[in-house]
């Protein structure tokens, strides 16, 4: 099977044995096979968050878990649950048409609900762990349904133990989420900031909220499903106060947030920017003109030109700034 289509890079590769999940009943069908049973297994969402460098020999799991309902009316919350294998974006937008508000500032990200806990998506001055109540997977050694809350789960920045210690051992089939009531803007980002100030909206409700983060993220990140992509390629990096400050020394112009333990985030894409990386192409890969930490499939690109270019840009940061930029999607 071709896994072209279901990768957001559009990188080529293939799987010798890829099956289809609706429900935690068919990941144990699997596990219960003869063949299947005892083969290493791969997860596989909505594939916007890989590069896939070669063929897998391990049994592909399509995560297709459908539905979408309110399952929960609280007087602080409410709580709906969504198959894994929706798409996170049909949920946003879901919600809003249910008068469900909260997850707006996550509108348009690419992939599937079942993906947004492993690397705790987030955008616009909100992360999936903001609004998560718990999830359901099923344990890829025993076959069990296991439940976890937000702490089992510990999230970190695009971090989850999903990447960590239970890293390729289980399989996620629904998720739910709380959406505090009642419903209060998150306003703080830049970008949004902006908005208001040049539409004159100082209080603008969730479904004006969604339109301007998918105007926002439609001017500066390219569509999957017209130049292939994994959205940011590295994550931001955290440094010292000390290392913040020499950076700033040397390039006062560099874009850094105070975190609250007094650590700073730098603007990832400002560093690539710096080194004259936006625009560029090497091979098939390239840096995206409008976003430069977004790679991009300039067209029949493998993952190895990817990771080629991943690691140059990597190599040229590191000796301007001394900082080592981490890949954010999981290379294969
Ligand atoms: N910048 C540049 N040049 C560039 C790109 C960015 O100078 O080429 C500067 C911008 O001017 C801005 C700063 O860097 O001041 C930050 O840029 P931006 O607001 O685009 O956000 P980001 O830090 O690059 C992060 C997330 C995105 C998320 C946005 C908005 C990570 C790795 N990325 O990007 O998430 O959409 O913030 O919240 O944290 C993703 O994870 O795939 C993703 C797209």
């Amino acid at each position: 099977v071709s896994l072209k289509p279901y990768n957001t890079f559009a990188l080529p590769a293939l799987a010798h044995t890829l099956v289809r999940i609706a429900g935690d009943a068919d990941v144990r069908a699997v596990l219960d096979h003869p063949r299947l049973g005892p083969a290493p297994k791969f997860v596989l969402g909505g594939g916007s968050n890989i590069v896939l460098t070669r063929d897998l020999t391990a049994v592909v799991l399509k995560v297709e878990v459908r539905g979408l309902r309110l399952v929960q009316e609280r007087s602080d919350a409410w709580i709906v649950e969504a198959g894994a294998g929706e798409s996170w974006h049909d949920l946003v937008a879901w919600t809003l048409d249910q008068g469900l508000p909260g997850l707006e500032n996550m509108a348009l990200i690419p992939g599937t609900v079942g993906a947004a806990p492993v690397q705790n998506i987030g955008a616009y001055g909100l992360e999936l762990k903001d609004r998560f109540e718990s999830l359901d997977a099923v344990d890829l050694v025993t076959g069990r349904s296991v439940r976890l809350d937000a702490t089992m789960c510990r999230f970190g920045y695009r971090d989850s133990i999903f990447k960590q210690a239970l890293a390729g051992k289980s399989v996620i089939t629904r998720v739910r989420l709380r959406l505090p009531r009642p419903w209060q803007p998150v306003l703080g980002y830049l970008d949004l900031e902006r908005r208001m100030a040049e539409t004159g909206i100082t209080s603008p409700d969730a479904r004006q909220i969604f339109e301007w983060v998918c105007e926002i993220r439609r001017a500066k990140l390219p569509d999957p499903a017209v130049i292939g992509n994994a959205g940011s390629f590295f994550k931001n990096p955290v440094v010292t106060a000390e290392q913040c400050r020499d950076i700033i020394g040397r390039d006062p112009a560099i874009v850094h947030y105070p975190m609250p333990d007094g650590s700073f985030k730098l603007a990832a894409g400002w560093l690539i920017d710096a080194c004259g990386w936006k625009g560029k192409t090497v091979g098939r890969a390239g840096v995206y003109e409008k976003q430069a930490l977004v790679l991009v499939n300039r067209g029949g690109a493998r993952g190895a030109e990817v990771v080629t270019l991943a690691r140059a840009i990597q190599e040229s940061v590191y000796g301007r700034f001394g900082i080592r930029l981490e890949p954010e999607p999981v290379v294969v």
